[in-house]
């Protein structure tokens, strides 16, 4: 049987891109933020999961505004990683598991999540830099990506409580899988940010600690929040932190939270980091 093994957070800034392929992780900027990871890396070397699978938002790389799925599944055997602008260099390509996708595509749509299921995926900054920050030292991917797009991007977007709902649908669909595999589930994006117009620029750390005080403690106070309230505190794209709350559904009830960090800014984004197992319930 397949099983979730954890759940890990963090923002996808493609700032964070290129100061990896520049190294310059010991710069005075970077140095904790990148400190933060060691680690969730740590853990994923010790567990070696088969399968990843990436919450993000696609930002007009394989989606334009011309075709948005609100729910995107990835149901490929191989991925192409793209630059849509940021300048950051190319990853190589991922190994994808089309018979696990679609599995994962039945079942949520069997459980009334009706996806979109894409049998070619370019996947962006939002997938690629969160792969990245864990296994650029390897030689090699260490494991299977299963890439997962939620709009973020065009209104009307999904909301927390359906994001959550979606990450429950997801551990059922997960936990259905014939196969020992291990998969780890990543929600990408955030926390506060807002690139455009005249509240560029502001990041809300109160409300950051409190959205990752929500997540791991009461996510139905998370799933409270209307994406205008979110938006309002977080920014027009610190909306992305709904992505967590896909991962944050696909864990039990009650999680240890084995590793915490935050770092503000990262370009013009508050940085947080989550490393989350199934807790006792
Ligand atoms: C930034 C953050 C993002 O999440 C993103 O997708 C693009 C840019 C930033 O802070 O620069
Ligand atoms: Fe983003």
């Amino acid at each position: 049987m397949a099983k979730i093994i954890g759940g890990i957070t963090t923002s996808h800034i493609p700032a964070i891109g290129n100061a990896m392929a520049d190294k310059k992780e010991n710069d005075p900027y970077w140095k904790r933020f990148f400190d933060g990871y060691e680690p969730v890396k740590a853990w994923l070397e010790e567990e070696k999961p088969d399968i990843a699978i990436i919450v993000y938002n696609d930002h007009g790389l394989n989606f334009f505004l011309n075709t948005v799925p609100t729910f995107a599944l990835g149901c490929a055997d191989e991925y192409h990683n793209d630059d849509e602008g940021w300048g950051i260099p190319t990853t190589a390509s991922f190994k994808g598991d089309a018979q696990f996708s679609w599995h994962l595509a039945e079942s949520l749509i069997n459980q009334n999540f009706d996806l979109t299921t894409c049998q070619e995926m370019k996947v962006d900054h939002g997938c690629v830099v969160p792969m990245s920050l864990m296994w650029r030292h390897l030689p090699e991917w260490p494991c299977k990506l299963i890439p997962l797009a939620v709009n973020t991007v065009q209104h009307p977007l999904p909301s927390a409580r359906r994001c959550y709902d979606l990450g429950k649908a997801l551990r059922k669909a997960i936990e259905s899988y014939p196969e020992d595999t291990k998969v780890v589930i990543f929600g990408t994006g955030g926390l506060s940010h807002q690139l455009q117009g005249e509240r560029a620029g502001i990041i809300d750390v109160e409300f950051d600690m409190e959205c990752m005080d929500y997540i791991v403690n009461d996510p139905d106070k998370m799933t409270a929040f209307s994406n205008t309230e979110i938006m309002e505190k977080a920014g027009t794209e610190g909306i992305e932190v709904i992505m967590w709350m896909v991962m944050r559904g696909a864990l039990s009830p009650n999680v240890n939270v084995l590793h915490k960090h935050y770092h503000a800014p990262i370009s013009n984004t508050g940085a947080g980091v989550l490393l989350l197992t199934d807790g006792k319930d």
